[in-house]
């Protein structure tokens, strides 16, 4: 990913710019006979009109359904979906039309994603002819392949079929399909994961710059930290289906606070063999099942700052600092409170992490009794133990 840009920053977090707020929103999904999977709980988020709002997390954590929801294509168990003020759930006619138009998603799997039966012009156009019903055939047509044309692809690849096409092309089929009804706010799906490493840079260039000419919004999906980094302005790490961490791109990378954020960061490769990896925070334990997740913190199970109270109370997604929300009881009592209790912590393990402990003594001893194994021998052979006779 070294040749991305990285995106300039964004700066208008005012109220009066909050584009999709999502409100206590809950996707649960029925399984077995009379079992809950809680894919999503309680989400709170506001997104800003023209910014990226990248969405974190390990595999199954609820990313996937958060972004269905947020554009309607699964009705929410509970909670709501405000877009430009207005409740989506209860937008009826053209009011809905008009919501389902300005809100698209780019889908994660550029494989199954597309209509294998339809041409790369039909698919394209699909979108098209619903939300733009007056416009003629050569105008669909015009727009197909200036579409085509925008995300680096020619008039030509609309006559193709989608097996007729690389991976990475299929990937831009998709984001031409989504821009096609020109849409305000994109989920974008974990957009490259599925892509080469050459083609991911390139991929992830044309969604800035497709963003920057059409004062595009994205929720940006993605598992892979150091992808998100280059894309977004602000970061929410997701774990078990709840929010735990909110923050600009900068404040989650330089100083996460939530103990899963720490643990997804360290745990990012440094692609540099002088960097140790002592320090490291290890993500220990099986994630629980998001049909029977702890009762009190979700993350409970597999922290290494737990509490009490930690095992009894959900923390609730809170401000700590200008920006920065946590949800985590370490920070009950404020930030500074809380990194003190957290330094303290991280020294306890420190001193009594077996590893440490037995590297340096399993050393020490080994040394000391080779020395006195070759003392010993050269006393009985009378030698010094350079191996000189005297
Ligand atoms: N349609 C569905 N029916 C039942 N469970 C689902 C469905 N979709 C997703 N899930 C479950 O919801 C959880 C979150 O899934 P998903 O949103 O795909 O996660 P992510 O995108 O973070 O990998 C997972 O446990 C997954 O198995
Ligand atoms: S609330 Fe407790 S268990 Fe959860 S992350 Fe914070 S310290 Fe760890
Ligand atoms: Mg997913």
């Amino acid at each position: 990913m070294s040749e991305t840009k990285v995106k300039e920053n964004f700066n208008k977090y005012s109220d009066d710019n909050v584009l999709v707020e999502l409100k206590n929103l809950d996707k649960f999904f029925k399984v077995g006979k009379n079992k809950t999977l809680k894919a999503v709980e309680n989400v709170n988020l506001k997104i800003y009109k023209g910014e990226t709002f990248g969405l974190v997390g390990e595999s199954g954590c609820g990313k996937t359904t958060c972004g269905r929801t947020v554009i309607n294509l699964y009705d929410p168990t509970n909670g709501q979906i405000i877009y430009e003020g207005k409740d989506t759930l209860t937008l009826k006619g053209k009011d809905k039309q008009a919501f389902k138009k300005k809100a698209q998603m780019i889908f994660q799997d550029p494989y199954s994603s597309l209509d294998s039966k339809m041409t790369i012009g039909d698919i394209i156009g699909e979108g098209i002819r619903v939300h733009f019903p007056d416009l003629k055939e050569k105008e669909i047509q015009d727009r197909i392949t200036s579409l085509l044309k925008t995300v680096g692809l020619n008039a030509e690849h609309g006559a193709r079929f989608p097996h007729e096409l690389s991976g990475g092309q299929r990937q831009r089929i998709g984001i031409a399909r989504a821009l096609a009804v020109e849409p305000e706010f994109i989920v974008c799906d974990e957009p490259i994961s599925a892509l080469d490493v050459s083609i991911q840079a390139q991929v992830v260039n044309l969604l800035i710059k497709l963003q920057r000419e059409n004062k595009l919004t994205y929720l940006f999906i993605s598992h892979d930290l150091s992808m998100v980094k280059h894309i977004s302005d602000r970061i929410g790490v997701m774990y078990l289906g709840s929010m735990v961490e909110v923050s600009s791109n900068t404040k989650i990378y330089n100083q996460p606070l939530h103990p899963y954020t720490k643990a997804l960061i360290s745990a990012i490769p440094i692609p540099d063999p002088d960097v140790s990896s002592e320090g490291r925070v290890k993500l220990q334990g099986e994630i629980p099942s998001p049909i029977d997740a702890p009762k009190g913190c979700k993350f409970c199970t597999r922290c290494n700052y737990a509490m009490e109270i930690c095992r009894t109370d959900r923390p609730k997604l809170e401000e700590i600092a200008d920006n920065h929300f946590v949800a985590c009881h370490l920070f009950d009592k404020g930030l500074e409170e809380g990194l003190r209790v957290m330094r303290e912590q991280d020294m306890k393990i420190e001193n009594s992490n077996p590893a440490n402990d037995t590297t340096v003594v399993e050393k020490e001893t080994v040394e000391e009794e080779m020395d006195q194994r070759l003392d010993e021998e050269a006393q009985a052979r009378n030698m010094d133990t350079t191996g000189m006779t005297k």
